[in-house]
């Protein structure tokens, strides 16, 4: 029987993650098959419970299930317990393991993919929910210079900031404390933008010259943090389609034990770049 695997999330029916599997399945001749599985809100474990019992072998968490498949998974990676989430499930000796690659998959596309440095630069990191969660644990690791990390609601900033201070110079701010300072690179992890089309709180002020803008979000469309970043002078604009083929690879590599080529998959679900 072909091994199975799926998307789980509600929504998920725009999900790119079936083809880009399938793409690193034909590429590693990986016999398996790649699915998704919307399941109803309340409803997860169930659905995770069935998948297992027709054989699934590993499933990849979107959203909103991924604090849940942390609760579920009987055994986590340490990175995914720093981030209380998991994006990725692999189903071994009739247990769940839990992992979280979103952050391994964002330094990818940051460093080899567009080629930052962190270390030594200013990062700023917008948001304190459970995207930001994911990647500031390895943001922090490549030792920028400083680590900011702003919220709308500050407290939860103020939080995320205390767990980072051991390993790095890290900041929390509201909005308002973001005005007249500026940063080599900053990330969009917040859902601004996606729910309405009220215009972002963030003073226009933030990009260095040279600042790269991120947006953890991606759509065939420069999103609207990019285009406001771009308004703002950011001079290089990424989207987080990189991230999304890099952190497949990464849970890919710990289903099968083969890497996948990113970058023949990165050209095939978007050609161009902004
Ligand atoms: P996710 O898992 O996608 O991070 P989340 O945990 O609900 O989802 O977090 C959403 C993030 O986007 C939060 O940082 C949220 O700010 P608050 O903590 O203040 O709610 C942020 N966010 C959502 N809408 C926003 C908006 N219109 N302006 C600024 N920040 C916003």
């Amino acid at each position: 029987m072909t091994d199975r695997y799926a998307v789980i999330g509600n929504p998920v029916a725009h999900s790119k993650s079936p083809a880009i599997h399938s793409a690193f399945a034909q590429s590693t001749r990986q016999a398996m098959e790649y699915t998704r599985i919307e399941a109803p809100r309340d409803g997860f474990a169930d659905a995770v419970a069935n998948f297992a019992a027709a054989g699934g072998r590993g499933l990849n968490v979107t959203l909103p299930f991924k604090l849940e498949a942390f609760a579920l998974a009987d055994a986590t990676t340490t990175r995914a317990a720093a981030a209380g989430a998991c994006n990725t499930l692999k189903r071994e000796a009739g247990r769940w393991h839990g992992d979280n690659t979103d952050g391994a998959g964002l330094m990818r596309d940051l460093t080899v993919n567009l080629g930052v440095a962190l270390a030594g630069r200013d990062v700023l990191v917008l948001g304190a929910g459970g995207a930001a969660r994911g990647v500031l644990l390895p943001l922090a690791e490549a030792r920028p210079r400083m680590l900011v990390i702003a919220n709308r609601t500050t407290a939860k900033a103020f939080a995320l900031a205390r767990n980072l201070a051991p390993l790095v110079q890290c900041d929390a701010a509201g909005v308002d404390e973001l005005a007249g300072r500026d940063f080599d690179v900053v990330i969009n992890a917040t859902s601004a933008g996606l729910a309405n089309a009220a215009p972002l709180p963030w003073p226009a002020t933030l990009f260095r010259r040279d600042a790269l803008a991120y947006d953890m979000v991606y759509g065939d469309e420069p999103t609207l943090f990019l285009r406001w970043a771009r308004a703002a002078g950011a001079a290089r604009c990424a989207d987080g389609l990189g991230m999304l083929v890099e952190q497949a690879a990464e849970s890919f590599a710990w289903w099968r034990g083969v890497r996948p080529d990113t970058a023949a998959t990165f050209e095939r679900m978007r050609p161009r770049r902004g």
